[in-house]
Parts: structure tokens; sequence; C-alpha cells
């Protein structure tokens, strides 16, 4: 059987890394989407490092808030790859952090486009080759602050909501094709997105883990991955909490 193509966008990042990397362990042929504000070089160096520890990942630039740029970035994906995306993990994401109150309309609109468009952007370029395919795997990573709200993140939480309407709506879609599509949703992960949160903070956010410490990215990575495979076909408009148990619904 040839090899499947999967396609992580903010593949380069901290939990996108992961990802990846599981996606090539699970036998996948990867390629990382990366926007890195324009940082091409950043992104070669980022292949590097993981060809050094025996990883052959593609890299591709894209801005998911895009339409045309995300057009481009597939067009690279193809290209790199000889065929068309099997499994695409929408996990950029970013976030702009303030109490409502204060909130302006740039740090609504950012996190809404990057985290919330981006799904309309990156899906609707591959959902019809994988439907005509008769296989795909459309992995949406949310988090756990769509399902609990966090203070100082109504625009965050507002889109990653969203994105588990999105999920469960286009699942009944495609479910006849051989299409699943799921949401993972991370608590707090070891990631540069966590570490910036004031260190005050932090505690008392691992205070209320039950499991006692934030997450690891290779957490989520394995998670996806499990979704991805061929024998995960009965999974589909599911959400996949990888939380340490922070909330439980
Ligand atoms: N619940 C209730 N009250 C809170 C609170 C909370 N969780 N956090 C802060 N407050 C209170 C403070 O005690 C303070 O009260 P006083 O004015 O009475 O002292 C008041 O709210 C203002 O708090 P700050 O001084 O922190 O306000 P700020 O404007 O400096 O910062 C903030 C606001 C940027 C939102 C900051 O509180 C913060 O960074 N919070 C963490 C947000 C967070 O968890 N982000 C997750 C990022 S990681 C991620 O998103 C990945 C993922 O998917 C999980």
């Amino acid at each position: 059987m040839s090899q499947k193509i999967a396609l992580v966008t903010g593949g380069t990042g901290g939990l996108g890394t992961s990802i990846c990397r599981e996606l090539a362990d699970a036998g996948f042929k990867v390629v990382a989407g990366y926007n890195s504000g324009g940082n091409h070089e950043k992104a070669k160096a980022w292949q590097e490092e993981q060809r050094k520890d025996g990883y052959e990942i593609g890299v591709a630039y894209g801005d998911v808030t895009n339409a045309e740029s995300c057009a481009k970035c597939i067009e690279t994906v193809e290209s790199l790859t000889g065929g068309s995306v099997d499994v695409l993990v929408n996990n950029a994401g970013i976030t702009r952090d303030g109490m409502f109150k204060k909130m302006s309309w740039e740090q609504w609109d950012e996190v809404l486009s990057a985290n919330l468009d981006s799904m309309f952007h990156m899906t609707r370029l591959v959902i019809n080759p994988m439907l005509d395919k008769g296989f795909g795997r459309v992995i949406n990573i949310s988090s756990v602050n769509a399902q609990k709200g966090q203070f100082g993140q109504a625009n965050y939480s507002a889109a990653k909501a969203g994105i588990h309407g999105f999920t469960k709506a286009l699942a009944q879609e495609v479910a006849r094709k051989g299409v699943t599509v799921n949401t993972v949703s991370p608590g707090y992960i070891m990631t540069a997105m966590v570490a910036k949160i004031d260190q005050k903070i932090q505690d008392s956010i691992t205070s209320t883990i039950p499991v006692g410490r934030f997450g690891k990215p290779h957490e989520i990575g394995r998670t996806v991955a499990f979704l991805a495979d061929n024998e995960s076909g009965y999974i589909t408009g599911a959400d996949f909490s990888v939380n340490g148990g922070l909330h439980m619904f």
C-alpha cells in the first residue's frame, strides 16, 4: 500500500512537532505547514533538526488566515509528496489573552481568524479530494478551554468551541465516504504557548489538574496518530479530551 500523506498546520510548533513525529513513526509521509511570520530560514532550521533525529519531514509555507496562501500551501504539499492530502491536522493556533473588558477588536479578530477561519480555509481545500478517494482523516485541535471557558480567553474559548460545531457538522456530511472528522482537546501542555503564562498563574492552574502536572506534547501526538490510523474509521464526530482530568463532562 502506498504511503499516506499527512499535513500538520502549525507543524513546526510545540504540539505540531510532536504530532509530525508521531505520524512519521506511524508510517505517514508528513509535511509541516508553517507560518513563522514568513521566516523560511527558521522552518528550514527546524527541518534540519528533525533530520538529525532521523525524521524526514517536508515543510510548506502557508498563512492559515488567508485562503490564497492556504491554496499555495496545498500546492507545495502536492509537489513535495506527489499526491493529495489524506490526513489533515488543523493544529495552527494562537492566543491573545486578556480580560474581555479590555479586549481590542484586533485581539478578537486575530484569534478567530487563526483558530477558526483556518478550519474553513484548509479543510475546504482537501475535503473534495478525500471524498473522491473514499478516505480521509480531518483532526482538529481544540482546547479544554473551549469546554470549560477560561478567564482571559473569551476570544480563544469562542474560537476553540466553534471547532466542535464544525467537527460534528462536517463529520455527518462526509461519513459515508470514508472520511472521519474528530477533535482533540488538549489541556495545558508544556509548550511555548503555555510557558509564557505568568509563573504564579501556571502554579495555580497546575494545582487544579488531578494528574498533578502539565501534559507533554507527545501525549497529544499519539492521540492524533491513533485517530489518523486506517483502523480508526468508526470514530467520527468525536472529541478526545487529553487534559489530565482538568475538566470532566
Ligand atoms: N479567575 C478569577 N479571577 C481571576 C483569575 C481567574 N482564573 N485570574 C485572574 N483573576 C483576577 C486576579 O486575581 C485579579 O484580581 P484583582 O484585580 O482583584 O487583583 C484580576 O482578575 C486581574 O488579573 P490579572 O492581574 O492577571 O490581570 P491582567 O490584565 O494582568 O492579566 C490575563 C489577565 C492575561 C488574562 C492573565 O490573568 C492570564 O494570563 N491568565 C491566564 C490565561 C490562560 O490560562 N491562558 C491559557 C493560555 S495556554 C492555552 O490557551 C493553551 C490551551 O489550549 C490550554
